[in-house]
């Protein structure tokens, strides 16, 4: 591996990445580590994190607030995208990668660093996002990726931090590998790792178990505008706000759980618990609001590139030219979805139960109605299906004569 005198790692604060800190100076002859930490609205404070990475042996540690771009540019489109792996997990922590690795070039350009490292491991998709992510933003920046190679279990990593005065972290408790932000958790390993095992209640933080739920149901209503969440039951919440809102909403009804078998960039598949309350409420109710406002054939071309999107952004692509052009789709579609979708929460369920467009909607009453408005042509079918049906009569017969 080629060495670097000046590094800018990417740092959480837990063991690897703290654990980074003296391996790359003490096992890779790096001169200086500076750190940087990524405020995705995790929660967790700061300036604790800050501090431990300067007692690991930083040289500098420094934090980035990244809420408001990671939920404008990385959330909201996820949402107009519907995106879910797999049809399911809306890509939280996926969603993350290409922002922190961003902003992990841009500060190695600010410090004159001649490389950057993080913490990932050979197994996950993190490694995948980042080092992608870098390598098409900054090609001549050299990725350091101390804990891929270095070969250590959890244990040795562990006593390794101890060597260099790292007090042994609480987490050596728990069991779990656990990442956050603003738009939800993963929690995976420990117990979990046996797929017959149901999770256990205390791996959630966001989202209530349905037995705690409240027994009276809720109803909000969503307003869209260019497919992007403006406001929550008449009130406009900025694109963060409206994360929170969702999150606080759907996790009180016990809305937003998944437990799923997850299949990695790498090969593996992997169990897999989330809790993205928030964002599946989100989704859900503008997948709604497009049955309402796109036409069908246009509909129909979404949803399958919603698939493309979803796939390209778990596996790393976000800055490759497919994500660009899909974008172009995506947007283009989105004029069209602005209105109202209403929901009822109740007891880890969230159903659509009302939906309106005064612009956009291709609903028509006079198509649709039974009653006396109907305008529709009832006769003009008849000749639609003679013709729709004649290759299929005319198969049946001859299939009839050739017996
Ligand atoms: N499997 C998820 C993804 O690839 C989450 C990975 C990070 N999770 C964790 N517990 N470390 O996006």
């Amino acid at each position: 591996m080629g060495r670097a005198k000046k590094v800018v790692l990417a740092y959480s604060g837990g063991v690897d990445t703290s654990v980074c800190i003296p391996y790359l100076k003490q096992e890779w002859g790096v001169e200086d580590v500076i750190t940087f930490a990524a405020d995705l609205g995790q929660g967790d404070e700061l300036e604790p994190i800050r501090q431990k990475a300067l007692d690991a042996g930083a040289s500098q540690s420094l934090v980035g607030d990244l809420i408001k771009p990671f939920i404008e540019d990385f959330a909201f489109p996820a949402i107009r995208a519907n995106a879910l792996y797999e049809g399911r997990y809306p890509l939280s922590t996926a969603l993350a990668r290409p922002l922190i690795a961003k902003r992990l070039v841009e500060v190695a350009r600010e410090v004159g660093a001649d490389a950057v490292a993080h913490g990932c491991t050979g197994k996950g998709n993190d490694q995948v996002r980042f080092d992608v992510a870098i390598a098409s933003l900054a090609p001549d920046l050299k990725v350091l990726t101390p804990a891929r190679e270095w070969g250590m279990s959890r244990e040795e990593t562990i006593a390794y931090g101890e060597r260099f005065g790292m007090p042994s972290p609480v987490s050596k408790k728990s069991p779990y590998s656990i990442d956050l932000n603003l738009l939800g958790r993963s929690i995976e390993a420990g117990p979990l790792e046996d797929p017959m095992v149901a999770p256990p209640e205390e791996v959630f933080a966001m989202t209530c178990s349905i037995t705690d739920a409240p027994d009276a149901s809720e109803e909000i209503e969503i307003r869209f505008e260019s497919g992007n969440p403006v406001a929550i039951n008449g009130q406009n919440l900025d694109p963060v706000a409206m994360i929170r809102e969702a999150n606080r909403l759907a996790g009180t009804h016990g809305i937003g759980r998944l437990d799923m078998i997850e299949n990695r960039v790498v090969g593996i598949k992997s169990r897999e618990i989330y809790e993205t309350p928030g964002l599946l409420l989100l989704i859900q109710a503008h997948q709604e609001l497009e049955s309402l406002t796109l036409a069908a054939d246009v509909l129909r071309s979404k949803r399958q590139l919603e698939m493309q999107w979803a796939d390209l952004v778990y596996q790393g692509l976000w800055f490759g030219p497919l994500k660009e052009a899909l974008d172009g789709f995506m947007d283009r579609t989105q004029e069209h979805v602005n209105g109202l979708v209403r929901l009822r929460l109740h007891k880890g369920n969230a159903t659509v139960i009302g939906r309106s467009s005064s612009h956009s909607s291709l609903y028509v009453p006079e198509m649709a109605s039974y009653g006396s408005e109907d305008q529709f042509d009832h006769r003009a079918a008849e000749g639609f299906i003679y013709i729709w049906g004649l290759p299929i009569r005319l198969w049946a017969a001859s299939k009839r004569a050739s017996r």
